[in-house]
This record gives structure tokens, sequence and C-alpha cells, in this order.
């Protein structure tokens, strides 16, 4: 039985202040609803306030987890952020991969591999993020597309190092955009990675979650986490507000 994960993308928003106002309202609604207990809560804010949140987070069951790293390990690379260093100020994972960095920030197929690599060796829980944009998905390209981009990143791991990851579903189309794949058309992808996990270990299989990414909201995560293959969500937009990530929160651990 894989314990439901939801896990909040901040992208690139968030004041101290502010940060520091939502962190306390989400610790004492997943307090008082004893939220925890049947769902795993990560936040993911901007890497310089990685420190700021992992300190206010302190002592309480809300992981914390950093947006991208570097494939390199440390050295002449400036303006980049190594896996040992978010480790070291406290992320227990980090998203790689994920469809904007992909298409506005060069990641290609071989630099997501490496940058899998570099968290896990790390001891990061990389969360790999895949999906299809609108025309692969028009062109009947939806599970070859997504096939490719786990094949690719996954290549060079063994199963027990597989066995490690999440995976987060993500059609391009449905990110930031308040339009969601029907829970038929993200399940029958969700059920598709799981066949791969399945190739490559039975254990990975049956313990790597595989959350669905794009316009989750308070009013759709409910019919989404009632998936069979859907094991929580990858928030964006409304991770920012207190009331409606734990109202996702809250329909994880319900489900
Ligand atoms: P969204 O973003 O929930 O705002 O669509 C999800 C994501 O990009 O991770």
């Amino acid at each position: 039985m894989r314990k439901a994960l939801v896990a909040g993308n901040w992208k690139m928003n968030g004041r101290a202040k502010q940060n520091g106002e939502l962190i306390s309202s989400l610790l004492s609604g997943l307090e008082q609803q004893a939220l925890t207990e049947s769902v795993d809560v990560m936040v993911f804010p901007p890497s310089v306030y990685v420190s700021q949140v992992k300190a206010l987070a302190e002592g309480s069951p809300l992981g914390v987890g950093a947006q991208d790293l570097c494939e390199h390990a440390d050295g002449a690379f400036t303006g980049e952020l190594s896996a040992g260093m978010l480790s070291d100020c406290g992320c227990a994972a980090v998203l790689v991969g994920h469809s904007e960095r992909r298409a506005m920030f060069g990641d290609t197929e071989a630099r997501v591999a490496a940058k899998v690599s570099a968290a896990l060796e790390q001891g990061l829980v990389p969360v790999l993020c895949l999906g299809e944009t609108l025309e692969e998905r028009d062109a009947g390209e939806t599970l070859k597309c997504v096939e490719a981009q786990f094949e690719s990143a996954v290549a060079g791991l063994e199963a027990g190092q597989i066995e490690q990851l999440v995976l987060a579903y993500e059609p391009v189309w449905a990110i930031g955009t308040g339009r969601t794949a029907t829970p038929q058309q993200a399940q029958e992808v969700h059920a598709h990675l799981r066949g791969l996990l399945a190739g490559k270990s039975a254990e990975a299989a049956a313990t790597v979650r595989i959350l669905y990414g794009g316009s989750v909201n308070a009013k759709n995560a409910s019919e989404l986490f009632a998936q069979p293959d859907i094991d929580g969500g990858l928030v964006g937009g409304a991770s920012l507000k207190a009331n409606d990530f734990l109202a996702i929160c809250q329909a994880a651990a319900s489900s």
C-alpha cells in the first residue's frame, strides 16, 4: 500500500513574509486535521528560501524539497546549486525535468538523466516530471512520449535506484491552464508508467508513487486521487493558498 504524497511546487513565487504566513497556516491545518498520518506533504520553495522554510517546519512532518539542481558536483558552475548543497540545507527531494525547465531552460533528456543520478548520489529523492504537449496528445503520442522520457531518465539506473524515485505525470497542456486531464486520461498514463516500472522491478511497481500534476485544485483532487494508480499530486498554483493546499491534502488523505 503506497502512502499518498502531496507536493507543493511554489515555482518562482514567495517572499520571506508570505512564506512565513503560508507555512504557519499549513502547519496548523496539518496538525488539526492529523493529515500526515495518511499523506506525506512536501513543499518545494525557491531554493533561496529552502533554509527559511526548513527552519519554520523544524520538528513537523512537513517535508521540504528544491525545484531543480545542477547535474554536476561542486565546482566552477557559477549560479548553480549542487545536490550536496540542497541536501546540506535540509532538502529531502528535488523536482527534476519539470516541463518549464525542459521548455525554457534547456533541460534535455540527457541532462534530466544526469540530474536524477546526481540527486540519488546525495540521497535526495528525485521527483521525475514527465508529460506530453497538446500536439503530442492530439497526435495520439501521449504514451510514446512519456515512455521515451521515462526510459531515457532511468536508463543508467539500477533497480534499487529506480525504487527510490517519485514520478509526476504532468501533461504540459494542463499546467497552469486551468485545464485538467480527466481522471480517466490521467489513470491511463499512470497505469502505463506503472507497467514500465514493473519492467524494471516488481518492487518499484509496487512502491514508487506516481503523482498527477496540472491544475490540481480543491475541487478536482478527490476524483483524480480516487484512481488506482494516482498516488497524490504535484500542485502548483493551488499550493500557494493554505486552504486550497490543505483541502488537496485532505482529499489525498481520504482517497
Ligand atoms: P499547476 O502547476 O498546478 O499550477 O498547474 C503544476 C506544476 O507545474 O507542477
